[in-house]
């Protein structure tokens, strides 16, 4: 019985998937049409061109969960170019489970559409930035640009190293740019975003000083379903069956353990922790939303008295957009 319940729960899960790919399938190939026809959308690559990106398939950049990312070169600059491999965690555990290899493509390749999708509806600058994209088929077996069946583009960032030893109001002026994004993704035109999985090394550089994040593959809008007050995460009310400003709070939670509190030394005794120890308390638990917070480091900036530095002019000139 149990089996057959699973069995039954499998194929309900891959006709869902592939329910869900087709349409965000047809959803790209209309929006690309679109964009070709009407207005590139600042996009620099789409089918026609993708193949001119030199790559090294053996040469894997970074490998994730689902997609494998390499570093490509296109007239001289670098970019980053994500498909889904056969080697991927993803493909090779689920094909390790019998399922069909148009199923377990179908559900990674699914993962990498979304991220596109989001990337093509979201704007802010401490966002990678999507260059292109080519949408040709679900069919993945070939690794060449020029057959490959989905493959996003996006700009290379650099891995991020030596934060804490940054200048005190480069990396004030940094924590307030991602609290920005925080903000931003509060407040999207898809909903309260969660940034599901989070790690460092979804965050890297774009120098000199601008971090920025990858992967939004597992971002999404749903807050989690409660009964009652004390059934939701991080003290937040349950109104109408959901965990009401669960993703913001998680999101500020998870960005302070990741990153923040190392770029504000929120753990170390150092003279810096006196000025940040108030921001530092804040995101520790949650409090407050990611804009009060980035009030307080606006507050703590201006306080420094720098105005010879760059960085603050950087920051003023965000203020004041
Ligand atoms: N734009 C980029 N520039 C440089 N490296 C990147 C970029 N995007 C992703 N990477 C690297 O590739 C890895 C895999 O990409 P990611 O989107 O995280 O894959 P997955 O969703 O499969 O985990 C990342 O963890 C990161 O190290
Ligand atoms: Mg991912």
């Amino acid at each position: 019985m149990e089996r057959s319940i699973s069995a039954w729960r499998c194929r309900r899960t891959a006709k869902v998937a592939a329910l869900v790919f087709c349409a965000i399938f047809a959803l790209l190939r209309i929006q690309q049409e679109t964009l070709a026809s009407v207005d590139d959308g600042g996009l620099l690559f789409n089918c026609s061109n993708i193949a001119e990106i030199n790559i090294n398939t053996r040469n894997v950049h970074g490998k994730g969960v689902t997609k494998h990312a390499f570093l490509g070169r296109y007239h001289g600059s670098h970019v980053l170019v994500k498909m889904v491999t056969g080697t991927g965690y993803d493909v090779t555990r689920c094909l390790s489970s019998n399922r069909s290899s148009t199923e377990c493509y179908a559900w990674a390749n699914m993962k990498l559409l979304k991220e596109i999708m989001l990337h093509l509806e979201l704007r802010h600058a401490s966002l990678v930035q999507l260059l292109g994209f080519c949408v040709r088929s679900e069919e993945t077996e070939a690794l060449s640009l020029s057959e490959h069946g989905i493959i996003g583009v996006y700009e290379y960032a650099v891995p991020l190293t030596n934060v804490e030893s940054w200048s005190l109001s480069t990396r004030l002026t940094s924590a307030w740019e991602l609290l920005d994004l925080l903000s931003y993704l509060e407040q999207s035109p898809l909903g309260s975003l969660l940034v599901a999985d989070l790690k460092r090394s979804h965050l890297l550089l774009r120098p000199p000083h601008s971090i920025v994040i990858t992967d939004l593959d597992d971002v999404t809008s749903v807050e989690p379903k409660c009964s009652s007050n004390g059934s939701c995460d991080h003290n937040v009310k349950c109104r109408n069956g959901r965990c009401s400003g669960h993703n913001a709070r998680h999101n500020l939670l998870r960005f302070h353990s990741v990153l923040l509190s190392d770029m504000l030394h929120c753990n170390t005794n150092s003279s810096i922790k006196q000025n940040t120890s108030s921001v530092c308390h804040n995101l520790s638990i949650g409090h407050g939303s990611a804009s009060a917070i980035q009030s307080q480091l606006s507050t703590l900036l201006r306080g420094l008295n720098e105005n010879s530095d760059g960085e603050f002019r950087r920051l003023n000139f965000l203020l004041a957009e």
